[in-house]
This record gives structure tokens, C-alpha cells and sequence, in this order.
């Protein structure tokens, strides 16, 4: 054989398995999928010491972790208590003392191990929001905590703590929501056991007050126990505020203290917010419709007269339905369609697919100490741009109950932490039904299998232009990364806001797919992509998200990204 043909011949055979090779693992991958999913669950510890009531992921790659203050001992003992005096292991009165034990905990998702941290008041069933520049603001909480503004900002060398703040909120804030408005770096804190009313932190003047919100009178339902807290607060991209409660909602001009819209009822029965505790997500912003279209999801919660029989011990199944709102534009329906099962206390995460996992909670009951029975084992996978009916798929069950008080959210890995159940006033682990839950998990989605490996994005980096510390609003910004096979013809880049996450609601939580301008092959799998910041702070308020691109479905390990007015 000539040297020429000798050329063609290996270029040929070379040619001939490259196809092969593309043919058996794409056929490899269909049939992965078709046969069965691949999730899988981790114990990642067995005892965190602190119920996850409330869990946020900071930007540090940490996930600071809290319970209440008021639950007595907690199985992390300290030493000392905050103030310094001795907690001996020989006093009966330490040892039943909660001043020597944590309440807070900080978990380093990279060591897989925790420290503990201090609150000086109480912080039970309240709410948070990440401030701009990634400092963790907390609200509100019980007892001498109600009035309590505490920061987190988060650090590298383990020894940032939270912070009280001296000045205080207006009204008593005790199962209120919060939300991180586009504007001032401000937060606006909604509702809260009678508090009806909202208002705004880091107050501008001394003297702001609360401002009155009728729609939470209009929406308390006594006997149910309120199934008006926790509202759901979700930003348009028209700037407006959509609040539900209850059953209700409005679009709400925050800035005039001003109703903007009163949107139909839900249909369905029952009630969604606590203590029904369904849940709810704004679905992924497009930059297709230059993110202008806004639709809102709320599922589960409880059925009607669901507290007052949990007062008698009985459980009713919880609400299957979930309904669908566009919030923009002028036309406003609830579309229905029923989960696979009944459904109470579970938390919806928007994973980087842009997919709507749901997980944790009971089938039957509402939230409340001991108000629920039947746990709901297995997690459901949404997938809103399928055609309705075929949305909804039943993932593989857990062992552990996920009952009241437990909580979870999406890590930068692309798995799930799942963790806290605690349907009592203080830990307890004998001869109850559901005892307070300790173990922590990841819940691993079948696109991190090994078999994807090939698909998936690596080495993702963000270019940033001189010393800027973001990206500015509508700006083109440049990311590297890595891709073995040349990439499919879907690809997507998304940017996630981490929630502050507590009773089934994820305060915060939006997902943006970014328009890619173009990418580039720059050889041996290096790919370049220009990518366009949201066009404004009403579509993505200030902040870190979590920047992810997703080929094909399978998803790239996420990189923090920070989004700055220019
Ligand atoms: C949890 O405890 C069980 C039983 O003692 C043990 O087998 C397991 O290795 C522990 N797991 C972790 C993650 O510590
Ligand atoms: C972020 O801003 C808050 C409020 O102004 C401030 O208390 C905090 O120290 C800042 N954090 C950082 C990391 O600069
Ligand atoms: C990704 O980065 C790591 C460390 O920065 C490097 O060791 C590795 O080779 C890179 N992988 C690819 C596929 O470029």
C-alpha cells in the first residue's frame, strides 16, 4: 500500500468508528432513559445536629442551616454557651439547658461537615432574602425574635457568625415572606401571623413604616389556622409584586402601595398556603419572549377543613392539583392539571434544566405540630414544556420521611440537599410516629449519571471585563468551557437565584435561560460562548446566581455569577 492510500485507509477507518462511536452511545443514551431512570439518593450524614427548618445556599458554597432557639437541647452540644460560661456535661441543668446547644449550623458542601453558629434571639418560622452582595438578610422569628433583622455574610475562613442588627422591623414578623426588590438593594417583607401588612428593609428613613395590605384580611382564614402565611411573593419582569395567599392573588405596584390586577381564584378546593402548605414557582424566564412573559405555578396544599381534623387526629388527603397563571399581558386563567399524587408540605426546586422537581412532604394532612400523616416518599419531575398529561414523572422513593419542618435546595453540583422533619416543639426521637429527623441526603437527578459524562459541560469559566466584580445589566459577557463531543443542537444557558428556603417555599427563587449570541469551537473540545446579562434588575434582581450550561439536558457543574447595576 502506497503512503497515500495508506493515509486515506487509516483516515477512513478513523472516520468509520468516530461514526460508531457517535451512533452506539447516542442509541446507549436513548436507551437509558427508556429503560430506566438513574436517580439515585446519598446519605450524606447522619446527623446534622440542627432540624433544617430553614436552609439558603451562599455563594461561599456553604449552606447555613436553622432551627429555633426555643426547642430546648438540639443534638449539637456546645461547650459553652455564646456568652461564654461553661456548659458542664455533669450539670443535669446544662444538659437540659438549650443556651448549650446550637440552633445554626453552617455546612461546608465540599468538606461534608458543619460548625456551629449563634443566634441571640429566636429566628423560628421566619424568612430571608440574600442581599446584593451575597450577605444573607434574616427576618423576623418568635417571642423576643419577632422584631430581629440578623445578617449572614458569608466568609472563607469559618469564623463569620450571624449579626443582630440594632434596628428592628415595624410589625412582628412570624411566618412572613420575603422577596429582594430590583431597586435600592432592598427586600420587602410580607405578612406574618397578624401582621397584615408589609414593609421594607433596610429601611431608607428611620421613621418608614408598615403599610397596610387589605388582601391579607381578605385572605385569613381563622378556623383554618390562616392558610394565609407564607404568601407566595413572586417579581414580574414588569416590576410589579405577585402576591398569593390562600387561595388569591393580586399584582401589587409595591411603589404606589397600590393593586395592580386581582387575578381569578384557584380553582380546586382547599387552601395552598400555610398551614395548607402547597407550593409554588414563577417557571423559567425565556429570552425569547425577552423574559415579558411571566407564569406562575402553584401545587398541592390542603383540603378544606384540613386543620380542624388534624386537631381531632385525623388526616385528610392532601390537594393533588397544581395550576398554571401567566401573570403578564391581559389574559388570566388558571390552567389545571393533577400531580400523581396527593401532596402537602413539599418544597418546588427549578433545577438547571429548567425542569420543576417537587419533594418531601405527606400525602395527607397540612403542616402544624403533628398534623399530617403518610409521607410522600417519592420525588415528581415536571417538565413545563411538555404537552399536559405527559408532564409529570414519579422518581425513585426515599426511606426517610420528610415531614413538617424539613427542607431542601438545589446545590451547585446539580444535586439536591434534603434535610430537617421535626413535626414537635423539641426533639424527639421514641415512640412517635415520625420523630425529628437528623439524617442529612442529596437526592442525585439521573442527568449527574456517569453515563452522561460525555455530554456534559466541563471547566465552565466566566470572563470578566478589568476588576469589575459582575456583570452589568444587558451587557455581552464571554464564559469558556469544555465539551468532549461537539455540542448538540440544544444548548442552554441558564442563571439561577439560590432561595431561602423554609415551610415549602422558596423565597427568591427564579430561573433565567440567557440568550447566547454565538459560540465558538476553539479546538481540542474548548468552546466560548457570548452570552447577553439579563436586560434589567426587574428580570433578575442584583445578585449571585448560579450560571449553568445544560447540553442536551445534561447539566454542567454550576459557577457563581454576580449580577451589578452598571
Ligand atoms: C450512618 O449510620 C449507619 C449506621 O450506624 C452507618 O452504617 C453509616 O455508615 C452512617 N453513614 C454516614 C454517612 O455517616
Ligand atoms: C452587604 O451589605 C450589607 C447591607 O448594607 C452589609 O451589612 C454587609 O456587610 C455587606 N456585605 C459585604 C460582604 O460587603
Ligand atoms: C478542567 O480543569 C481542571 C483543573 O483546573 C483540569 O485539571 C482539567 O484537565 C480540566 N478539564 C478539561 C476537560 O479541560
Amino acid at each position: 500500500m502506497g503512503d497515500k492510500n495508506h493515509l486515506l485507509y487509516v483516515v477512513t477507518i478513523h472516520a468509520i468508528f468516530a461514526l460508531l462511536h457517535f451512533i452506539v452511545s447516542d442509541a446507549v443514551e436513548t436507551l437509558a432513559r427508556a429503560v430506566g431512570r438513574q436517580e439515585r439518593w446519598q446519605l450524606l450524614r447522619n446527623n446534622t445536629g440542627v432540624v433544617a427548618m430553614h436552609m439558603a445556599l451562599t455563594h461561599e458554597n456553604t449552606v447555613i442551616i436553622f432551627d429555633q432557639t426555643e426547642a430546648g437541647p438540639s443534638q449539637y452540644r456546645l461547650h459553652e454557651r455564646y456568652n461564654g460560661r461553661r456548659c458542664s456535661t455533669r450539670s443535669r441543668a446544662d444538659l437540659k439547658d438549650g443556651a448549650c446547644y446550637a440552633h445554626s449550623v453552617e455546612y461546608y458542601i465540599h468538606g461534608n461537615n458543619l460548625r456551629p453558629l449563634r443566634f441571640v434571639s429566636d429566628p423560628w418560622c421566619s424568612s430571608g432574602s440574600f442581599l446584593s452582595n451575597g450577605t444573607l438578610l434574616q427576618v423576623g422569628g418568635h417571642g423576643r425574635g419577632s422584631q430581629r433583622i440578623r445578617y449572614f455574610r458569608p466568609c472563607r475562613d469559618h469564623l463569620c457568625n450571624w449579626q443582630q442588627s440594632k434596628r428592628s422591623l415595624s410589625d412582628n414578623r412570624w411566618y412572613a415572606s420575603n422577596l429582594l426588590l430590583p431597586q435600592h438593594d432592598r427586600v420587602i417583607v410580607v405578612g406574618g401571623r397578624n401582621a397584615y401588612s408589609y414593609e421594607f428593609i433596610p429601611k431608607l428613613h428611620t421613621k418608614d413604616r408598615s403599610f397596610n395590605l387589605p388582601f391579607l384580611h381578605d385572605t385569613h382564614d381563622e378556623d383554618g389556622g390562616g392558610n394565609n402565611l407564607y404568601p407566595f411573593l413572586h417579581l414580574s419582569s414588569d416590576g410589579n409584586l405577585f402576591i398569593f395567599a390562600n387561595r388569591d392573588s393580586i399584582l401589587f405596584n409595591y411603589q404606589r402601595n397600590r393593586v395592580v390586577k386581582t387575578f381569578p381564584r384557584i380553582p380546586g378546593g382547599g387552601s395552598r398556603s400555610y398551614p395548607s402548605s402547597g407550593s409554588s414557582v414563577i417557571l423559567p424566564l425565556d429570552h425569547q419572549d425577552r423574559f415579558q412573559k411571566v407564569e406562575v405555578m402553584v401545587c398541592g396544599g390542603a383540603a378544606s377543613g384540613a386543620y380542624e381534623a388534624a386537631a381531632r387526629g385525623r388526616f385528610l388527603p392532601a390537594l393533588s392539583s397544581c395550576g398554571r397563571m401567566v401573570i403578564t399581558g391581559n389574559n388570566h386563567i388558571w390552567k389545571m392539571e393533577n400531580m400523581p399524587g396527593p401532596r402537602t408540605m413539599h418544597d418546588m426546586l427549578i433545577l438547571p434544566t429548567g425542569h420543576i422537581l417537587i419533594i418531601n412532604g405527606a400525602r395527607r394532612g397540612c403542616a402544624g405540630w403533628q398534623n399530617a400523616a403518610t409521607p410522600s416518599l417519592r420525588p415528581y419531575l415536571y417538565n413545563p414544556k411538555k404537552s399536559r398529561g405527559q408532564r409529570f414523572t414519579v422518581l425513585k422513593a426515599t426511606r426517610i420521611a420528610r415531614m413538617y419542618h424539613s427542607s431542601a435546595l438545589l446545590l451547585p453540583d446539580g444535586r439536591v440537599l434534603v434535610a430537617g422533619g421535626n413535626p414537635y416543639n423539641t426533639y424527639t426521637f421514641s415512640n412517635v410516629a415520625y420523630p425529628t429527623e437528623l439524617r442529612l441526603q442529596a437526592f442525585v437527578p439521573d442527568y449527574m449519571d456517569r453515563q452522561f459524562n460525555d455530554l456534559r459541560p466541563g471547566n465552565v469559566t466566566i470572563e470578566y471585563e478589568g476588576h469589575s466584580s459582575g456583570v452589568a445589566y444587558g451587557t455581552a459577557f464571554t464564559i469558556h468551557f469544555w465539551l468532549g463531543r461537539r455540542p448538540s443542537k440544544d444548548v442552554e444557558y441558564s442563571v439561577y437565584a439560590p432561595p431561602f428556603t423554609t415551610h415549602s417555599i422558596s423565597m427568591n427563587q427564579r430561573l433565567l435561560k440567557l440568550r447566547c449570541r454565538h459560540t465558538t469551537r476553539d479546538g481540542g473540545g474548548s468552546m466560548s460562548a457570548v452570552l447577553e446579562a439579563p436586560p434589567s434588575p426587574n428580570v433578575a434582581p442584583p445578585g449571585y446566581y448560579l450560571l449553568t450550561v445544560v447540553n442536551n439536558g445534561i447539566p454542567s457543574l454550576s459557577q457563581w455569577i454576580r449580577f451589578i447595576p452598571a
